[in-house]
């Protein structure tokens, strides 16, 4: 894509330039926000309809969460995770989703980093897939709790060793010196253990369930008229209804 703006009437600060070198050595000054602004798509493969979606929405998770692993999807379990803290200030980052159970969605994680922190203090959460191949997302919120340490035992146990060792050496969301710190951490942790030695879980690392009360599928749709289906939890089960894009 081609802008031939002079960046300068834009009045926008050197940082915001971005000069790709084009073939035949003819520079092209294209800024980002132009470009973010010239780029979208429009959905068309698939529709939302509620009478094929079962009543149960871990169900159609699944369903969906399957579909994306099959085309290959990078990191299909991938999910953000949004928390706030005790003042109210939210936060975000991505976890990996590790078991899907009728009750909710399993991750795992350091509970002394600052979303453990954060969940302390606000047991709350909303997660978040983005499937770009199938123009898909999904929004999660719900009540967080920790696993029983018998389970998050059983998960850390089933982890490949150096990603136990990791788990035990990053003191997670601190300020480290430099990167030497955190090799020097892994490497005494490895000597304990050997390569092919175990580790007992770390006290601060474990496993957190959320536990839905709505989940949203979302679905692209021609002319940015998006289909959107939102489960509420309502008694023991669940009402379904369709939002606005
Ligand atoms: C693809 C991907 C998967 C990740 N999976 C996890 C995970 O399962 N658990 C975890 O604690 N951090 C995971 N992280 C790192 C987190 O995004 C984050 O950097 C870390 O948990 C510290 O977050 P916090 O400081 O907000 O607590 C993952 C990051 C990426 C990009």
């Amino acid at each position: 894509m081609k802008l031939r703006q002079p960046l300068r009437t834009l009045g926008l600060p050197c940082r915001d330039r971005w000069r790709p070198r084009i073939r035949g050595c003819v520079a092209v000054e294209v800024t980002l926000v132009n470009a973010l602004h010239a780029m979208r798509r429009d959905y068309a493969e698939h529709h939302l309809d509620p009478g094929m979606f079962a009543e149960d929405p871990m169900k159609q998770f699944k369903a969906w969460l399957e579909e994306a692993r099959d085309l290959e999807i990078l990191e299909p379990n991938a999910m953000t995770l949004a928390t706030v803290d005790g003042s109210g200030c939210p936060d975000a980052r991505v976890v990996l989703l590790k078991e899907i159970r009728p009750t909710g969605f399993v991750f795992f994680s350091n509970y002394a980093s600052s979303k453990g922190e954060q969940l302390r203090c606000q047991p709350r959460a909303a997660l978040v897939f983005f499937w770009d191949r199938l123009e898909r997302q999904v929004r999660i919120v719900g009540s967080v709790e920790r696993l029983p340490n018998e389970e998050s035992d059983r998960y850390f146990a089933s982890r490949p060793v150096r990603s136990q060792i990791a788990a035990a050496a990053s003191p997670q969301s601190r300020v480290l010196l430099d990167r030497r710190e955190l090799q020097a951490r892994f490497d005494a942790i490895a000597l304990t253990c050997g390569t092919e030695g175990r580790l007992d879980r770390p006290a601060t690392w474990g496993g957190y369930l959320v536990a839905p009360r709505s989940i949203e599928f979302w679905q692209g749709r021609r002319s940015r008229l998006h289909d959107r289906l939102r489960y509420m939890r309502e008694n023991d089960g669940w009402r379904i209804e369709r939002l606005a894009p």
